[in-house]
């Protein structure tokens, strides 16, 4: 039987016999996050949470991440670097491009925190599917996923991963132990909303699809807790590169067109469209095209299954 308590205890018994300073990315992720919370509880200030805000995170994300840091007594520290991500991505409108730019701006920044703050490990919240399925080399090339673990044979930093040999329930019972927040938010892709702005991610048509993805995510959320429907594995919106035909008022107006996805999946590999109940879609695109009045006057829903679809747009 695990024991998420004697877990904690050995694991930061061996950690604070390490010497010298750490760093670990967190985007949020309850991986990343408890090993966060474990190496820092046993290195104090030795260790320096990294969480770059990209400029593509959610609505609400880099405040609700900075007050679990502080609540944990984490030492941390928020780099803004959206101005720099936006500038980046500057007339890149190629999705395999866009996520390119996203990584290896990641991993500038990044590196050139953890060398500021002279650290010699890198904390990482690898979990055995993780490393299994990366050895058997079954890893989805479908898209190149970006994520933290691209790091360490770039920067050269010695590894420390404290979750190595648990799977993701035992992680959940670790996090509780910890205190931490149970409830995951949905999964969300390293590069972010720059994904969901199909094309060009520029700040003001990020801005946009973050306040789509926020009411597509608040009212479903709403929906799901009274009971109209389950809660996906997925749901967000797409900001597509269409504009069409409306009115305003009474004059005709040419604006944007919005995608609402929901998908219900096991492990993202397949996955089946939600069929959300229409007066939910019905809210979600009346609260779209009213908040973004003049902006966006079309909204549609995606009934695309995975195949033939991806998840994401891009
Ligand atoms: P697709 O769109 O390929 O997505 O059906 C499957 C799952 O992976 C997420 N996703 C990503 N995650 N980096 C990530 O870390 C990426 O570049 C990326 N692209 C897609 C997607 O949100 C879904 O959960």
């Amino acid at each position: 039987m695990f024991d998420p308590k004697s877990f904690i205890e050995q694991q930061q018994q061996e950690i604070s016999g390490i010497q010298g300073r750490a760093v670990v990315g967190c985007s949020g992720g309850v991986d990343s996050t408890v090993a966060a919370i474990i190496v820092g509880q046993a290195m104090a200030e030795r260790l320096l949470a990294i969480y770059v805000d990209t400029g593509y995170m959610r609505k609400g994300e880099t405040e609700q991440i900075e007050s679990l840091f502080i609540e944990m007594k984490i030492n941390h520290k928020i780099v803004n670097c959206s101005d720099e991500f936006y500038e980046a991505m500057k007339g890149v409108s190629e999705p395999e491009e866009k996520r390119k730019i996203i990584g290896n701006k990641f991993i500038e920044i990044f590196e050139r925190e953890a060398e500021e703050f002279g650290a010699e490990y890198l904390v990482q919240g690898t979990i055995a599917p993780d490393w299994i399925e990366s050895g058997d080399g079954v890893r989805d090339t479908i898209k190149s996923h970006h994520n933290v673990g691209g790091l360490p044979e770039i920067m050269k930093l010695k590894l420390i991963e404290p979750l190595r040999d648990l799977y993701k329930d035992e992680v959940r019972l670790v996090a509780r132990e910890l205190g931490l927040p149970t409830s995951e938010r949905q999964p969300f892709p390293g590069p972010g909303l720059a994904i969901r702005v199909i094309g060009e991610a520029t700040h003001e048509r990020t801005e946009m699809v973050r306040e789509a993805c926020a009411i597509v995510e608040e009212e479903i959320d709403k929906a799901a807790a009274s009971g109209k429907m389950e809660l996906p594995w997925q749901y967000f919106a797409v900001l597509l590169p269409v504009r069409t035909v409306g009115v305003q008022g009474d004059k005709r107006a040419y604006g944007d067109t919005i995608a609402v996805r929901a998908v219900s999946s096991l492990d993202a590999m397949s996955a089946r469209f939600s069929e959300i109940p229409l007066e939910v879609l019905e809210t979600i695109s009346t609260r779209i095209t009213n908040t973004m009045k003049n902006r966006v006057n079309r909204v549609v829903y995606d009934i695309t299954d995975k195949p033939p679809g991806t998840i994401e747009w891009e």
